[in-house]
């Protein structure tokens, strides 16, 4: 028989989201006269922008002409898409050259595989609660994970522990909290690193919710972060790819990993070698569609559609207020990270509003042991339901 890789054993049955899935649909089809609102899983609703929407159809008339059809792409991304990516971070003062820059189909997939390139023996940190998908792969692939605790007090914004760690995985704006970090407290993760000789696995999903100057969009707006850290960035969420996949990872040349004799080597050319190998390239007519984003139409676009989720945040914390309720989150972030009402556990705040309002959010404790008592809503619905979901729960809770 057939070994299998123990360590699956130690991940939870289903992932999160998948449970969520599981729940909401039982009882939809338990009461199929219900109208569900989901401010569940962070899937945008608007439809991709117009610029986009055209670069796909004239890239897909391209695929239909002998003349511009297109096989296999470079597996790290066509250069109209990775040159449009490092325009767009010289705009911001930031120096990221093209070959840095590995377009994937998705922030989940990169930050999942990335650990193909680093040793078993390394030490994970975490902050807890935390996106499931940095414990889940690292237990698979059996490395131990330490926790720093992210709370209340500290505003679930956790300064870096005083233990040693190889791989560190931060996310700002924070999936699940909302919360943001500071250049100052961004910093601070950048000195630990370098200190300990560690790698920042930085998940700028949502950096494009931040509106406030103040705050760092990107890890490499702080001095020395390109000597210790890799930044995902994701489309998703930023002009609306969730269903049609497209990210982008940036490994500098400059950063290095210790091979067991002592001796050092470029993650950059190491993460080239696992891409090229097991990956064949995002499709080009997506790639097209993602390099529309960069052009004036594009830009203009995904701030309107930013900016229309944001007002959604707007609404969202503006009820929670009305009703008592604290949160964290929902500025500078499309999440908002509130305290169950009456003592209730995550699960139990879940199952009242999904069977009581048929509203739909994520229970804290799916992030870690410090998100029970904490529950996640997005902002991502559409105006309508965002509308009708906030009334809803603010009747519960008003009773
Ligand atoms: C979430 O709801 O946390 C995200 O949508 C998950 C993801 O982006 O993979």
């Amino acid at each position: 028989m057939t070994l299998i890789n123990e360590h699956y054993t130690e991940v939870n049955d289903t992932y999160l989201f998948s449970e969520i899935s599981k729940r909401v649909s039982a009882f939809a089809a338990a009461n199929p006269d219900k109208k569900i609102i989901r401010l569940g899983i962070g899937d945008v609703t608007l439809p991709l922008p117009t610029s986009v929407i055209k670069a796909m159809q004239a890239a897909v008339e391209e695929m239909a002409d002998p003349a511009t059809f297109k096989g296999y792409g470079p597996e790290q991304g066509y250069d109209f898409l990775r040159d449009a990516i490092s325009a767009d971070y010289k705009s911001r003062d930031i120096k990221i050259e093209s070959n840095e820059i590995f377009v994937s189909d998705g922030a989940k997939s990169d930050i999942g595989n990335i650990g193909d390139i680093f040793s078993t023996d390394n030490i994970v940190l975490v902050t807890d609660p935390v996106y499931p998908v940095y414990v889940d792969t690292n237990i698979m692939a059996g490395r131990t994970i330490r926790y720093v605790g992210s709370n209340a007090k500290n505003s679930f914004l956790p300064s870096p522990p005083d233990f040693h760690a190889d791989m560190i995985y931060l996310c700002s704006p924070n999936n699940p909290t909302g919360s943001v970090m500071s250049r100052e407290q961004l910093k601070e993760w950048v000195d630990y690193a370098l200190k300990n000789e560690a790698v920042i696995l930085f998940d700028a999903a949502y950096e494009a919710y931040i509106s406030d100057p103040e705050l760092p969009r990107s890890i490499y707006e702080i001095e020395g972060a390109k000597k210790c850290a890799i930044e995902f960035c994701s489309f998703s969420k930023t002009a609306g790819f969730t269903g049609t996949r497209c990210a982008y990872t940036i490994v500098p040349k400059i950063l290095n990993g210790r091979t067991k004799p002592g001796g050092h080597l470029p993650l950059n050319r190491l993460w080239n070698r696992r891409q090229t190998t097991k990956f064949n390239g995002v499709p080009y007519l997506i790639q097209k569609g993602a390099a529309a984003i960069y052009t004036e139409e594009g830009k203009r676009e995904v701030r309107d559609m930013i900016g229309y989720y944001m007002g959604n945040a707007a609404i969202i914390t503006k009820a929670l207020s009305k009703a008592g309720i604290t949160f964290y989150g929902g500025v500078n972030a499309p999440y908002i990270w509130l305290k169950c009402p009456s003592g209730l556990s995550s699960w139990q705040f879940f199952d009242k509003l999904l069977n009581e309002v048929n509203v739909v959010g994520t229970p804290g404790a799916g992030f870690g042991k410090n998100g029970e008592g904490y529950f996640r809503l997005t902002a991502f619905a559409s105006r309508e339901n965002t509308v009708e979901a906030c009334d809803r729960i603010s009747g519960l809770i008003n009773i």
